[in-house]
């Protein structure tokens, strides 16, 4: 690791999911690499790197490795949304990623299952520290529903009392939406508590590089047959105030004290 100070890099997979972030960096400087658009700008009192990856694991992995590459980041936070799987994970709450992996790779005979050939790796970590630090906030930020969210909002979603969960993330290049796919993910791995399509892609690129990660998903969906349509409430009327509340309160309580990559 340099001693130089880095910006902190802020990834989401839909532009919908950094809405109000973005919002709030009104002075960002616009920037196009690769075909992703990133915002370099300040929030919370942070030097901030946004970017939307576009869906898919190897969209994220491309934009990950162009934020690193780039931007020198000494830290990447992913937030967005994702799939409920265990049976206590449900729409509106929380969960916060300890480690992650690949549902849907399987280089076996030649390596174990959900193993990345070469890397000996299946789960990988998120970063201790800010994990707790993401729950800590995630917890904060939902510690009063009706002034996050209105009053209509809770109603509609039932965000009375969302919870949040510390644990196994598992991504893969297929939006899960029937009961019978999810209870198959769910018996293969019984402690995947939500699924989504990127972030175990980051969160490999980021072991590479050895950067500190973490994944902040919302639930929107339980992963069955209901999935495509609860997805799409949420995602247009519920998860920007998710990612906002939950990242800007993370930042807010963070110190400033990132290093960029060797
Ligand atoms: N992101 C949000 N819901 C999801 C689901 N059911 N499957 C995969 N990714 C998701």
């Amino acid at each position: 690791m340099s001693d130089t100070a880095a910006p902190l890099g802020l990834v989401a997979a839909l532009k919908r999911e950094l809405r109000d972030l973005l919002a709030a960096m009104p002075d960002a400087r616009l920037r196009t690499i690769g075909g992703r658009e990133f915002w370099h700008g300040t929030l919370e009192g942070h030097e901030v790197v946004a970017v939307q990856s576009r869906v898919g694991k190897v969209a994220a992995a491309a934009t990950t490795a162009a934020l690193i590459s780039h931007y020198r980041v000494g830290a990447v936070v992913l937030t967005g949304i994702a799939g409920g799987l265990a049976p206590g994970v449900a729409v509106g709450d929380v969960v916060v990623s300890a480690e992650l992996l690949q549902h849907d790779l399987d280089g076996s005979p030649f390596f174990p299952r959900w193993e990345v050939p070469l890397t000996g790796v299946s789960r990988f970590p998120a970063d201790a520290v800010l994990a707790e630090r993401a729950a800590a906030a995630a917890r904060a930020a939902l510690a009063d529903p009706l002034a996050l969210f209105g009053e209509a909002l809770v109603q509609e979603f039932s965000l009375h009392a969302p919870t949040v969960h510390t644990g196994l993330i598992v991504s893969g290049d297929r939006f899960v939406r029937t009961r019978e796919d999810r209870d198959t993910l769910c018996a293969a791995l019984p402690d995947a508590l939500a699924v989504e399509m990127e972030g175990a892609a980051v969160a490999q690129v980021c072991h590479e590089w050895g950067l500190p990660f973490v994944a902040i998903r919302a639930i929107s969906d339980r992963a069955d047959e209901a999935a495509h349509g609860d997805f799409s409430r949420f995602l247009s009327a519920v998860c920007a105030h998710y990612g906002a509340a939950v990242v800007r309160r993370l930042l807010a309580e963070m110190p400033r004290t990132l290093r960029a990559p060797a």
